[in-house]
């Protein structure tokens, strides 16, 4: 059965209330409190093979598979409310040479879902406007891109004189790339003149800004993909749809920005750094906790690969002498290097049932803001604009305005 955006929000809501003892906690600065060694779930959790645990940190669906049997009744919750329409076009459209694969994937997989586009067009953060040309080129329309950062703006101008140049573009449209910071009321006088605005992957507070400042000025049409939440926030992250305000669910920075921690895509030999970094950190935790006397977690600086390329006890006194911390009584390092190793091997499997929630909770997050559309007057889709090898950062939201099926 298909939800409304409300009912789908109002579900997502109570299963992350619900589960939050599994995606609130920090398992590499505290074991989580549902992985007490006794219990069924941390004992299946725990006997997952390293190759699942790679790839279930790889890929949403092999999570999902990988929890299937430890949490069952979650995991059809999370399949159920995160599967969604999909905007992705049916063929694949080749890459031109300047512009990296992922990235002209992105922008013809977006530019497709959006199906058709009347302009005058504004694309919001544009960079150097690689999105605004090929609509500008695909939808023969005329763009205003917005940039904050004088060297996009000047490289997406001078690409689009070279487009211009070649062969036919004088009979498209106009496409400028203006300097414009869109976090300040300079963003009226080119909003003001536009039907339709898009934005890809404006960072948090970035396209926030968007939703707020064109629903005030009733553009007609929004297409946006969401990135990074937590960023260009205040202090605090507040929701912005009435629902969102009324529920209890309060997220801190650090939750928001769980909502878009990467998977591993990483080779092997990153991996292997990987682990032997995040061992070696865990085996130092145990030895700062023993030798300080206090059971608290305690934050270390970055490492570069020198320290990494001795041994376990030069990196512990490295760490050591950073946080001042004496390692000058008896010290057994063997020991509390294998602690970091059998720490590290808990914390990659409590990780993933923080993991299964990433999605959800990434979900809870567009669906604040498209109601908060809804709720000024806006017609909503919700889906996916490509698969999540090409951006993980894959939702879509196309606005319309026009009175909603829910109330004003
Ligand atoms: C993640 S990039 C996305 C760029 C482009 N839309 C794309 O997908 O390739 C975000 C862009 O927003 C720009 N940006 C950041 N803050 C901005 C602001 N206050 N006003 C305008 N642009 C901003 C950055 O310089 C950057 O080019």
């Amino acid at each position: 059965m298909l939800l409304d955006h409300a009912q789908h929000f109002e579900q997502l809501t109570s299963l992350l209330a619900t589960n939050a003892h599994y995606w609130r906690c920090q398992p590499f600065k505290a074991t989580p409190a549902w992985a007490s060694a006794e219990s069924p779930l941390t004992q299946a959790v725990y006997s997952l093979t390293d190759d699942t645990v790679h790839a279930a940190q790889a890929s949403d669906n092999a999570l999902l598979n990988a929890l299937q049997s430890c949490l069952p009744e979650q995991c059809d919750s999370v399949r159920r409310l995160c599967e969604l329409p999909n905007f992705q076009p049916a063929e694949a459209i080749q890459a031109p040479a300047h512009i990296p694969g992922r990235k002209w994937q992105q922008i013809t997989h977006f530019g497709a879902a959006l199906q058709h586009c009347d302009g005058p067009l504004l694309e919001w953060c544009a960079g150097k406007a690689h999105l605004g040309r090929w609509l500008n080129r695909h939808y023969n329309c005329s763009v205003t891109a917005l940039e904050c950062e004088t060297a996009l703006v000047a490289q997406g101008n001078e690409l689009a004189r070279a487009a211009s140049r070649t062969e036919h573009r004088q009979q498209l449209p106009a496409l400028h790339v203006q300097h414009c910071d869109v976090l300040t009321g300079n963003n009226r006088r080119y909003l003001s003149k536009v039907n339709h605005a898009v934005a890809l992957h404006a960072c948090g507070g970035l396209h926030r800004k968007l939703l707020t400042d064109a629903t005030t000025q009733r553009i007609e049409r929004l297409s946006y993909s969401p990135c990074c939440y937590h960023k260009y926030l205040d202090d605090t992250y507040e929701p912005m749809s009435r629902a969102g305000l009324e529920t209890d669910l309060r997220l801190s920075l650090t939750e928001v920005r769980g909502a878009v921690r990467q998977s591993t895509t990483a080779g092997n030999a990153e991996r292997a750094r990987h682990r032997k970094l995040q061992s070696w950190r865990l085996g130092f935790d145990a030895l700062q906790r023993e030798v300080r006397g206090m059971n608290e977690y305690l934050p270390t600086p970055p490492v570069s690969s020198t320290v990494l390329q001795g041994s376990f006890r030069d990196f512990c006194e490295w760490m050591a002498k950073h946080k001042q911390i004496s390692t000058g009584g008896k010290i057994d390092f063997d020991a509390f290097e294998a602690t970091g190793q059998t720490r590290y091997g808990q914390v990659a499997r409590q990780e993933l049932l923080r993991e299964l929630f990433r999605r959800p909770l990434e979900l809870w997050l567009v669906l604040d803001e498209v109601l908060f559309l809804e709720e000024n007057g806006y017609r909503c889709d919700l889906g996916t604009f490509c698969e999540p090898d090409i951006t993980p950062r894959n939702l879509f939201i196309n606005a319309t305005a026009g009175l909603s099926d829910r109330l004003l």
